[in-house]
Order: structure tokens, then C-alpha cells, then sequence
């Protein structure tokens, strides 16, 4: 098959996860997808590919193994889809997720609609100190380690450097603490910020720390990831930076994280939503920051995701920048399968969202490649920075909300 270079450069800019190059012949997998790709597959791969299931708009579909590099292919050209699908281990975590979805709709709730933006108080001064050039000189740390792959060495000694620079942000706080969330199959670590409130309803602010080179993979690959997703860690850096140099003490308990493993199929994120899950955690908002640091060309500032995230709370975000960072324009697109942590969030039934730097026609396609450098975003952070300012604003909205 040709491929146009523009189209190649888009390929090869995503990764792969679920490809083994020897694929046993005839194999099949669970798949799930967006059900508007349903005929359009079922036209190209015939009976290679079958449904198993669908409900609200998703759609679980058993395919050849050996097919699924095709599919990614295809639903970059016809849908521009970064990956375009989610795998599934087996059927009955193909159900849950497809059953977690189904939830999710129905459970709308509107509280958030209720909300009134009200903190000015503490949140403007806030806001205004907010730093650009923190946030660009964390990008650079963490882009200079060869990657941070969630195997190996590298990935193991960036999520050290998190956790140490989380560790002397909040020193001074004995209402804060930094932990390590351990993985058995893996060695890298996902960091895990907490500040204590009065209550055990909890609001998150999280980002992936691992980069990866798919073109080359592996542990040893060059592979930078400042805008995917240092910029998001550095962001979250520097509200941490912000709000923990404060007088603020919050009613509800804050955590921060940086998950591991995420481009290898949202791995870290997943078992902790699922571990928080299990012990039945009252975790009320969720905001995931993945990529903050390039513009595009597009007119928007902040594009919100539209899928796996939850409706209610992303008018609620929008709603708060339009009060806090003025001049910002927000939007909305989606991308189309469960593209980042957000997504784990979502499953387990949290109230999600993810407010993403452009939108996905005029995305960033270095990332996944030795190339996802800082000069992609002109060496500024004037991008992340808003992103930065809304979050701050959001964990204090919410923290005085319910
Ligand atoms: N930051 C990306 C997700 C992304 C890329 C969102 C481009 C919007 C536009 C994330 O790190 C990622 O690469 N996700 C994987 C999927 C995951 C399930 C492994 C991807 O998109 O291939
Ligand atoms: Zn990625």
C-alpha cells in the first residue's frame, strides 16, 4: 500500500501498543471503537472483522490480529484517529467497558450546572502568579532525560526527579505528602501528590509522565516528549508550585498525579482508578492535563474533549475560564477512542475531562518521535500557562462546591 508522506510522518507519529510483530496467523481480538466506524470497517475487512456488541455510540468489535495495523491506518485516513481504537484483554473487560459507558450517560447528573463561580478571592491572586518560565524550565528537565519510557532505566530515574520536585514544593506543608503508586508488572512508578482537607471527597489533577518513541519503541530511544506530555506535568508542577505556596488550606483533599505507563495503553491510570474504585473512593472531579504547550493554528486556546469526559463538568470548566482567563477562547472536539488517563477515569465512573491544547485537525505531529522538542513550541510556555491558570481556578471552584 502507498503512503503519502504527510500521511506516513501521521502514522508513524502514533503508537502501536497492541502490535506484536509475530502476531500468530488468524488470531482474534476485542477491539471497541466509535459506532460511527462500524460500517466503514466492516466494508474493509469483511470477515475479518465482526460486532460483538454496541451501545451508546461504542462499539466492541472481534477483528484478525494480524488486521489491526491495517485498522490504525485506515482510521487515520478516514478519521483522523490517533490509534482509533481501544484493545481489550477479554470479553469481560470488553462488557465493563462498554457497560461503564452506558453508565456514564445515564448517570448525568447536572450539579455542575448549578455551580457558581464564586471564589474570586482566593483564585485571581492565584492566577496572577502563575509562571511561564517555571513551567518551561520543568519541561526542559524532564525532556532531557533520553525518555522516560515506562521500562527501563530512564522512565525510572524521571519519575525519581518528579517525585523529588513534587517532595520540595510541598516541604513546608504538613498537610502534604508525596507517594510513590508501585506497579507490579513494570518498574516505573506513578507520583501520587495528596493535600489532606477536612473532607475525603477528593478533586484530581493529572497528567501521563511517561514519553515514548513509537517509531523505534523501547527502552533506549530517543524520545524528548516535551509536548507529550512533559508540558502536561509541568503544568501540574507549577499549580502544585502555586497553590501549596499560598495560605490557602482546602476543605476537600487535593491530589496531583503522574501516571505511569501511559502511551503503552493508559496502564498506570487504569489501576489506580480501578484501586480507587475498589475502596470505593468519593473522588468528585477529575481533570487530566496531556499535552498543554502547542497551539496549533486553529483559533482555540483550549479545545475540550468531548468523549469519555463528562459533559457537565466540562461546561463547568468552560464556564470557569471564561470568568478567570479572559481572552481565552475554549472550544470543543473529540478524539475519537479513549486517546489519554481521562478515559480510566471515565470507565470507573468519575466524572472526567480533558482540556486539550488544539484542536485535532491542527495537532502537534511530532510527538512520538525524537522530535517532540521544546523549539516545536517556539522555547516558551505561553501556552501551558493558561492551562495552568484554569486548572488552579478549578480545584478552588470545586473545592467550595456540593
Ligand atoms: N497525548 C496522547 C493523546 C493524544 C494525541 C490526544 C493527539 C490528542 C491528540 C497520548 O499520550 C497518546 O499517545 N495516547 C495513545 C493512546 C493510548 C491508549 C496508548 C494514542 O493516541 O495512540
Ligand atoms: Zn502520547
Amino acid at each position: 500500500m502507498k503512503i503519502k508522506p504527510t500521511l506516513k510522518l501521521f502514522f508513524f507519529s502514533c503508537i502501536f501498543l497492541s502490535f506484536s510483530a509475530n502476531a500468530i496467523e488468524d488470531k482474534k481480538v476485542l477491539i471497541s471503537i466509535d459506532s460511527d466506524a462500524l460500517n466503514f470497517t466492516q466494508k474493509k475487512f469483511g470477515p475479518r472483522i465482526s460486532e460483538v456488541a454496541s451501545r451508546d455510540g461504542i462499539s466492541v468489535m472481534k477483528i484478525d490480529e494480524d488486521a489491526l495495523p491495517w485498522l490504525s491506518l485506515l482510521m487515520h485516513r478516514n478519521f483522523n484517529r490517533c490509534g482509533g481504537f481501544m484493545r481489550h484483554e477479554d470479553a469481560i473487560e470488553a462488557d465493563s467497558f462498554l457497560n461503564s459507558q452506558g453508565e456514564q450517560q445515564f448517570a448525568k447528573n447536572n450539579m455542575f450546572a448549578n455551580y457558581k463561580i464564586d471564589q474570586d478571592a482566593i483564585v485571581v491572586p492565584m492566577i496572577d502568579q502563575a509562571s511561564p518560565a517555571n513551567i518551561l524550565a520543568t519541561i526542559t528537565q524532564l525532556s532531557a532525560f533520553q525518555n522516560r519510557y515506562f521500562k527501563g532505566e530512564f522512565g525510572k530515574k524521571s519519575a525519581a526527579f518528579i517525585k523529588e520536585t513534587w517532595t520540595n514544593l510541598v516541604k513546608n506543608r504538613s498537610d502534604a505528602t508525596v507517594e510513590y503508586f508501585q506497579h507490579a508488572k513494570w518498574d516505573q512508578p506513578s507520583i501520587i501528590l495528596t493535600i489532606k482537607g477536612q473532607s475525603d471527597e477528593t478533586i484530581v489533577l493529572g497528567g501521563h509522565q511517561d514519553s515514548i518513541n513509537g517509531f523505534n519503541g523501547g527502552a533506549t530511544a530517543r524520545a524528548p516528549g516535551s509536548d507529550d506530555n512533559a508540558s502536561g506535568i509541568s503544568t501540574i508542577t507549577e499549580v502544585i508550585r502555586v497553590l501549596t505556596n499560598s495560605s490557602y488550606r482546602p476543605q476537600r483533599t487535593l491530589k496531583f498525579m503522574a501516571y505511569a505507563a501511559e502511551e503503552v495503553g493508559l496502564l498506570g491510570s487504569k489501576e489506580i482508578a480501578a484501586s480507587y474504585k475498589a475502596k470505593n473512593a468519593n473522588v468528585i472531579g477529575v481533570m487530566q492535563l496531556d499535552m498543554t504547550n502547542f497551539k496549533g493554528n486553529g483559533s482555540l486556546d483550549i479545545v475540550m474533549m468531548r468523549d469519555y469526559t463528562n459533559e457537565e463538568q466540562n461546561k463547568f470548566i468552560g464556564t470557569i475560564i471564561d470568568h478567570y482567563v479572559p481572552g481565552i477562547k475554549w472550544g470543543y472536539d473529540k478524539c475519537g477512542y479513549a486517546c489519554s488517563d481521562h478515559a480510566s477515569w471515565t470507565t470507573q465512573g468519575y466524572p472526567a475531562s480533558m482540556p486539550f491544547e488544539a484542536t485535532m485537525d491542527t495537532m502537534n505531529h511530532k510527538i512520538h518521535t525524537a522530535n517532540d522538542t521544546l523549539s516545536v513550541s517556539n522555547n516558551n510556555a505561553s501556552h501551558a500557562v493558561k492551562f495552568a491558570k484554569m486548572a488552579l481556578a478549578y480545584m478552588v471552584e470545586l473545592d467550595h462546591k456540593l
